[in-house]
């Protein structure tokens, strides 16, 4: 954990601010890659993770980007009206899931909305390494765009595609953009959920392969639960059995019974709460395990995931 200072808080878009954070004490923050994100542990309790759109070459700040979001869950009210300059607070370690794959020869980076926090990062990053790329960057107006001042006098500005739902000139072309997959070419996409869906789906039916796509989720997409029912979770250390309703979750069971998991999103994007199964086939509903990880039912996200059998045994 670090104790880190807001320095100063900017308007950067209708309705996005930016905080630029500093550690306590003064001294360097620890380094960070392009795609990390810090953990943001807000006044209440609430645990929000933020991607971090400073150069990763610098280390005298943190700066995130948040978006006042009707629908939050509390992160991001709590950031825009409690959270000012002065205001001390506690962030994680940079923990990076979105890194670069710095093999590519090059890189087609896609940001909608706020979505272009990570992709800024990227972006420097591969602008001052001299490699191949281009940013695509979709948004409902230029006055919900955040960075774009930065992106348009940045040294790569020539290489920034700007897209704007209501200029229907400016619309991103995914299909042309996406036309060409080539297993050296690398795919990044952030932002809300029918953005990247579409990002990706065009990808794949151009024949792009899963290892050259990345993707990063904000949001856990809407998962219908009406049917959810009920199973049970053994605990291996223990043999303890416990019941499973349908309007718990395996974590808030384990809880109440003093089993505590980590937990920091608790909608299954970022993996902090990720448990071995031994046992069992879990219904995942994660957006943070592959295709692959999630086929193979050794592990799964009990912050929100189920089960397609009465028992998962988990390894804790
Ligand atoms: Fe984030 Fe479960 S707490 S995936």
């Amino acid at each position: 954990m670090i104790d880190v200072v807001v320095v100063s808080r900017n308007d950067e878009a209708q309705d996005i601010c930016s905080y630029e954070l500093a550690n306590a004490d003064d001294s360097p923050l620890p380094a960070f890659s392009a795609g990390a994100h810090i953990d943001v542990h807000l006044p209440g309790g609430l645990i929000r993770q933020y991607s971090l759109c400073n150069h990763p070459e610098e280390r005298h700040r943190y700066l995130i980007g948040v978006l006042k979001d009707p629908t939050s869950r509390g992160g991001s009210l709590a950031m825009h009206e409690q959270i000012h300059p002065g205001t001390r607070l506690t962030i994680s370690e940079p923990r990076n899931l979105f890194p670069l794959a710095h093999e590519a020869r090059r890189s087609l980076l896609f940001a909608g909305g706020i979505g272009i926090t990570p992709i800024l990062c990227m972006a420097e990053r591969l602008a001052h390494s001299g490699a191949d790329f281009e940013l695509h960057y979709c948004a409902r107006s230029r006055e919900r765009a955040a960075f774009v001042q930065r992106l348009c006098s940045s040294s790569f500005a020539d290489r920034v595609f700007l897209h704007f739902d209501q200029e229907p000139e400016t619309a991103l072309d995914a299909a042309k953009v996406l036309a060409t997959p080539r297993n050296d070419v690398h795919l990044y996409v952030c932002g809300p959920g029918g953005f990247m869906q579409h990002v990706l789906d065009t990808a794949k039916a151009a024949g792009w392969q899963e290892p050259c796509l990345h993707r990063e989720y904000f949001a856990a997409v809407p998962v219908d639960t009406r049917a959810d029912g009920s199973f049970s979770v053994k605990v291996a250390s223990s043999g303890q059995v416990f019941a499973v309703p349908a309007d718990k979750s395996v974590v808030q069971v384990l809880e109440s019974h003093g089993i505590d998991i980590a937990m920091s999103c608790e909608q299954g994007i970022c993996g902090t709460c990720l448990t071995r199964v031994l046992e069992g086939v879990p219904e995942h509903r994660d957006l943070f395990l592959t295709e692959d990880e999630q086929a193979r039912n050794d592990q799964f996200t009990p912050c929100c995931s189920r089960s397609k059998t009465p028992l998962l045994v988990l390894d804790i």
